[in-house]
């Protein structure tokens, strides 16, 4: 149940009543019911002056007259307050409804079909071949998936891409370099590093021996022109990179739905250069091919180099019209850092001056800011650790660490400080709005006391513990005047606006609104859990109440962190 929902129908019907012939009045009041910051003002409040224009009326009198007629005491009572109409709900009720409803919904809670037949693309991730899993990854990473789990919930038809960076002369050189001084062996077992280093010693023996930067090129032409060797060694390198990434991905519960990267595209740029000459965009600057942004104050946007070569660019624009025309998506997002702020906007305008009218609307870049590590960015690198895997492995230690101190007679206590340690990293990531410069440091990131995962996970375990050393009761009926206190309902107010904030967090894709939402869950919880009593021998109806506002909130607590990718431990 949805009681703002509910209070927001009640209210237009009302006022359709009191007005049956004002023109002019909002066709829905869900949007304008507001949450007033002081509970003695209610649950929810209307600002009547946003009718004074269509009524031609003082607020505080549309608030008096709707007080007088609004009538759904089993939902809430209405009252006029300075122009403001002010709903207090009808505890008792809002308890019952509220708990049969999440308790029926289960996990479901704030699953809707909204995004029924529609689509959304996500590009995340997108890792660069032949380069580690580096931690500049982790946001794209974890936000990208995380908002793939919130449209799924909602009901749209998700098709998550990781773009790859497969393309480019540096794999030419790679091969040349791989060639010459690698051999199969070393690399399979020494994976992307070893690759990394064949890749330094082409530029420093490139230094001395010209002849080899053409070597590179010519093998970048094979991969170009699909030459079998060439093209073994590049899928290979891909396939060694590949293998590194997905063990991250496994760790993390991440999916992909395709890996067609920048060399899907190579084949794709020629129509689209054709298609952007044909409609009179292109402009030669130099000997290279530019689309001129001047009149949007953007620099011209590079479409060819002067050698001929395409550009990242190039494939992107490819990229995009393959996604509409392949998945007709009705949302398509770029889930990557601000520095390609840039990148993105031209790629969207001239998209549009092709006259896409989609790219407008439809396509979004979801942009993050930077993370650095106890202070340390990481473009300095000095001792800073960097790798997701080893980052992700380290966390993990540092949990069991914790969980070794705390509850030593834990079982299966390694698998609980997986989820403890990869869940504090994650929630770390989306704890605050995405466009945040993150600063990750572990003593924060691990406590078990304040904004961490770790926190969150303790007290959905914590109602785990109190439902199992709970009674039997039966089928004793629930009590809900044991609710009428404010920290129950509280607790309950969360509960229910739950789905909102689902709701909001896709559409502003902003998965921290569920990471702030859960929290405060779990904090109004355990506030609750400290002021009263939940097993109660003396009053089993009572209990039975209580017992189901625990289970709702271990219910959306769970859900809450399954949306940004975080585990829930049966037991900490
Ligand atoms: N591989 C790029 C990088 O690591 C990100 C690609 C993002 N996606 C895209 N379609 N451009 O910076």
């Amino acid at each position: 149940m949805d009681s703002r929902r509910d209070i927001a129908n009640t209210l237009l019907n009302t006022l359709r009543d009191c007005w049956p012939d004002a023109q002019g009045l909002p066709d829905d009041l869900y949007g304008a019911l507001e949450v007033p910051p002081d509970k003695t003002l209610g649950d929810y409040a209307f600002p009547c002056f946003r009718l004074s224009r269509a009524l031609r009326m003082a607020p505080a009198q549309i608030a008096a007259t709707l007080a007088q007629r609004y009538d759904q005491p089993a939902l809430a009572r209405a009252e006029a307050v300075n122009g403001y109409l002010n709903f207090f709900l009808n505890r008792g009720n809002f308890a019952e409804q509220t708990l049969s409803a999440i308790l029926r919904a289960g996990d479901r809670w704030g699953a809707s079909d909204l995004g029924q037949g529609k689509t959304v693309c996500l590009d995340y991730s997108s890792i660069n071949i032949a380069k580690r899993f580096h931690i500049g990854h982790l946001s794209t990473t974890v936000i990208g998936n995380s908002l793939k789990r919130i449209y799924d919930f909602l009901g749209y038809r998700t098709v998550s891409i990781n773009h790859l960076g497969d393309w480019g002369t540096q794999f030419g050189k790679m091969i040349a370099a791989y060639r010459h001084w690698g051999d199969r062996e070393t690399v399979e077992r020494g994976g992307v590093d070893e690759m990394t280093k064949l890749y330094v010693r082409f530029g420093q023996e490139a230094a001395n021996n010209p002849a080899l930067e053409e070597e590179g090129r010519a093998w970048f032409k094979k991969i170009e022109d699909g030459d079998p060797e060439a093209l073994e060694i590049f899928h290979w390198f891909k396939d060694v990179t590949l293998k590194d990434a997905m063990r991250v991905y496994d760790i993390l519960g991440v999916k992909f739905d395709s890996y067609a990267g920048e060399s899907f595209y190579a084949d794709k740029t020629g129509a689209v250069v054709q298609e952007l000459a044909d409609k009179g965009l292109l402009q030669d600057s130099d000997g290279a091919k530019v689309v001129n942004l001047e009149a949007y104050d953007m620099p011209p946007c590079l479409i060819i180099k002067s050698d001929g070569a395409t550009l990242y660019q190039t494939r992107d624009l490819a990229a995009a019209l393959y996604r509409k025309k392949t998945y007709h998506f009705d949302r398509n997002l770029y889930v990557v850092a601000y520095q390609q702020d840039l990148h993105f906007r031209q790629l969207f305008k001239v998209l549009e001056l092709m006259g896409y009218d989609w790219a407008k609307d439809q396509c979004k870049h979801v942009s993050f800011g930077m993370v650095s590590f106890e202070g340390e960015s990481l473009s300095t690198r000095k001792g800073v650790m960097v790798y997701l895997d080893e980052l992700l492995a380290r966390a993990k230690e540092k949990a069991l660490d914790i969980i070794n101190e705390k509850s030593p007679n834990l079982p299966d206590k390694e698998e609980v400080a997986r989820q403890v340690g990869v869940g504090a990293v994650v929630y770390a990531t989306l704890q605050n709005n995405r466009i945040k410069d993150i600063d990750f440091r572990w003593d924060q990131a691990l406590n078990f006391d304040g904004d961490t995962g770790p926190y969150v996970q303790y007290t959905c375990a914590r109602c785990g513990s109190v439902l199992r050393k709970a009674p039997d009761l039966g089928d004793t009926a629930p009590d809900y005047a044991a609710l009428d206190n404010d920290e129950a309902q509280q607790l309950l107010l969360l509960l229910s606006r739950f789905p909102d904030v689902v709701r909001d967090a896709a559409d502003k894709y902003e998965p921290s609104m569920i990471t702030r939402a859960t929290t405060d869950i779990a904090k109004a919880y355990n506030k609750f859990y400290y002021e009263h009593r939940v097993l109660d021998d003396a009053d089993p109806a009572g209990t039975q109440a209580r017992l189901r506002l625990t289970a709702a909130a271990r219910s959306v607590i769970r859900t809450g962190l399954w949306l940004i990718g975080v585990e829930a431990p049966e037991r900490m």
